[in-house]
């Protein structure tokens, strides 16, 4: 886009695959997202120094600017932040629903040269989504399909990674149900027939189907009961336990983060403000914005 020619702030280059840190698996190196037209003053107009996402010169909405970041094969990172501060928009362009106005996000997966998400061809774009990137909607409405049944969900996930033999399928879909604590006798009901907690585990059995690399998790426990949000917490955290999977956890809540994440960042207004070991932002945070996050939590 023309309009960041000239960016207001820095630019760095994207990085060769063998510049980046052993182990890691996802590098991102300044993605921005605008939403609008974009001019000169886009950057320098909003974030959290002057505390607004719209530019005032053009309209444009910046919903995330200039995140850099690397996650790491097996490793949890935790991106927090109030509403309208960029969290979905982060991983949205990640999984490819929408393509960012500029950036790199490098995928390293095993016995592959590293791949610039941002720039595949549609055909290449579906086979991430479809082998390497799983991700769980803040809603179960944006991540499941409700006219086919739970186990259809994942089925078709499954047929998307060319897996051909019906039994095989089934078998599959109904295992990582009942992973899910999803009763197998509720395999060939619809979705809306389900609980919230029930339709997000769902969710989350059909972006396992195909082992990805990268989990994304948008807000997977808002809009759940406490009681049942503990369950489902702690099947994630099962997850990373037995398996290799680099999650990326997005949430405003920080007791899902401190749960969940070794490493995280915090965003406001499209801006990541902090970053650091989980443990060490919350208990010593050094922007004020984070600390006013941890002491609304903490009184
Ligand atoms: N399709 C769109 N068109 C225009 N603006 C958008 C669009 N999607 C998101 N935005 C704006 O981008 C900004 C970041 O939104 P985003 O959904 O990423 O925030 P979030 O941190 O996930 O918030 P929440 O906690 O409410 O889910 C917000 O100002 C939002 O209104
Ligand atoms: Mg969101
Ligand atoms: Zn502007």
């Amino acid at each position: 886009m023309t309009a960041l020619a000239s960016p207001a702030r820095s630019h760095h280059a994207a990085p060769a695959a063998e510049t980046v840190a052993p182990g890691v698996v996802l590098a991102v190196r300044d993605m921005t997202k605008l939403y609008g037209p974009g001019c000169p003053e886009c950057l320098r107009q909003t974030g959290p120094a002057v505390n607004r996402t719209t530019c005032p010169v053009c309209g444009t909405v910046v919903a995330c600017a200039e995140i850099t970041f690397d996650l790491k094969a097996g490793a949890t990172l935790g991106i927090v932040g109030e509403s309208g501060s960029g969290k979905t928009t982060v991983l949205r362009c990640l999984y490819g629903d929408t393509g960012p106005t500029t950036g790199v996000a490098t995928l390293l997966t095993l016995g592959q040269p590293g791949r610039d998400l941002f720039t595949l061809d549609p055909q290449d774009r579906r086979r991430v989504r479809n082998f390497d990137i799983g991700m769980v909607y803040q809603t179960p409405r944006q991540g499941l399909r409700f006219s086919i049944s739970a186990g259809g969900n994942v089925a078709e996930r499954l047929l998307a990674a060319e897996w051909r033999q019906i039994k095989r399928i089934r078998d599959r879909a109904a295992e990582l149900l009942d992973r899910m604590e999803v009763p197998l006798s509720r395999m060939d009901d619809m979705p809306a027939n389900f609980s919230g907690g029930m339709q997000q585990r769902v969710q989350i059995a059909k972006a396992l189907a195909n082992e990805p690399v990268i989990l994304l998790l948008d807000e997977m426990t808002s809009g759940l009961d406490v009681s049942v949000q503990a369950g489902v917490l702690d099947l994630v955290q099962e997850i990373q336990h037995e398996s290799n999977i680099a999650v990326i956890v997005v949430s405003h809540d920080l007791g899902v983060i401190r749960l969940l994440s070794d490493t995280a960042m915090v965003m406001k207004n499209g801006c990541i403000v902090e970053r650091g070991v989980t443990d060490q932002i919350l208990e010593d945070p050094r922007h004020p914005y984070t600390q006013l996050l941890v002491s609304s939590v903490n009184s």
